[in-house]
Parts: C-alpha cells; structure tokens; sequence
C-alpha cells in the first residue's frame, strides 16, 4: 500500500491562440502553479515556472528564467546555465485546434 496520495487526475488548460498571441508571454495560473503560454516557430509553448531543482517558483528576466532560491538560470528555450539546476524547465504538450490551445497539464 502506498503512502503518498493519489496523483491528481491529468487535466486540460483551455486557452485562446488570439489571447496568447497578444501577450507573448501569458502566465496562466493552475493547480497553485504558473503555466506560462507563448507563442514560438513550433505553435504554442507551454512551460511550467518552476526552478527544476527544488521546485522554487522561477521569473522571467528579459533574457531567461531566474530562480532566486539557491541562483539557478535557465536560458529563454528553458535550458539550466547557471547553478544547481541540472533538467531544463517542464514542457507541457499543447494541442490547438480552432482558435484554442489546449494544454495537457499531468499530474
Ligand atoms: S530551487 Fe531553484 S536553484 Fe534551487
């Protein structure tokens, strides 16, 4: 029997392409986390703002992802350069599909 409790279910972020488009960087807030939406030359990019360390909250500084917990830096495309970090930051697959993003969000 397992200790942990039950991963949540996977579910689906629903946003417009248009809404997106417009701000570049559109931070949606889910499940108490950042998801941040933008568009690039493959559709629409989803990451998820959180320093894969230990899991600090990360923000966007013109240039890249800064982490201010223990110094950690991702470039733009979300790749760890600097400090402790050694994964790049979540990618979540998007769908889009008449006008809309649709963002699989696991658990
Ligand atoms: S949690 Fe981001 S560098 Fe440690």
């Amino acid at each position: 029997m397992a200790c942990a409790p039950p991963d949540p279910p996977a579910t689906e972020l629903d946003v417009s392409i248009a809404e997106i488009v417009r701000a570049q960087r559109l931070v949606v807030a889910h499940r108490g986390r950042k998801i941040e939406l933008r568009p690039d030359a493959d559709g629409i990019r989803a990451t998820v703002l959180l320093c894969t360390h230990q899991g600090c909250a990360i923000q966007w500084d013109g240039d890249g992802y800064a982490c201010v917990c223990h110094g950690g830096y991702f470039t733009a495309a979300g790749e760890p350069v600097r400090g402790p970090p050694k994964r790049p930051l979540r990618r979540l697959a998007v769908r889009t599909e008449a006008g809309r993003a649709y963002v699989h969000v696991g658990p």
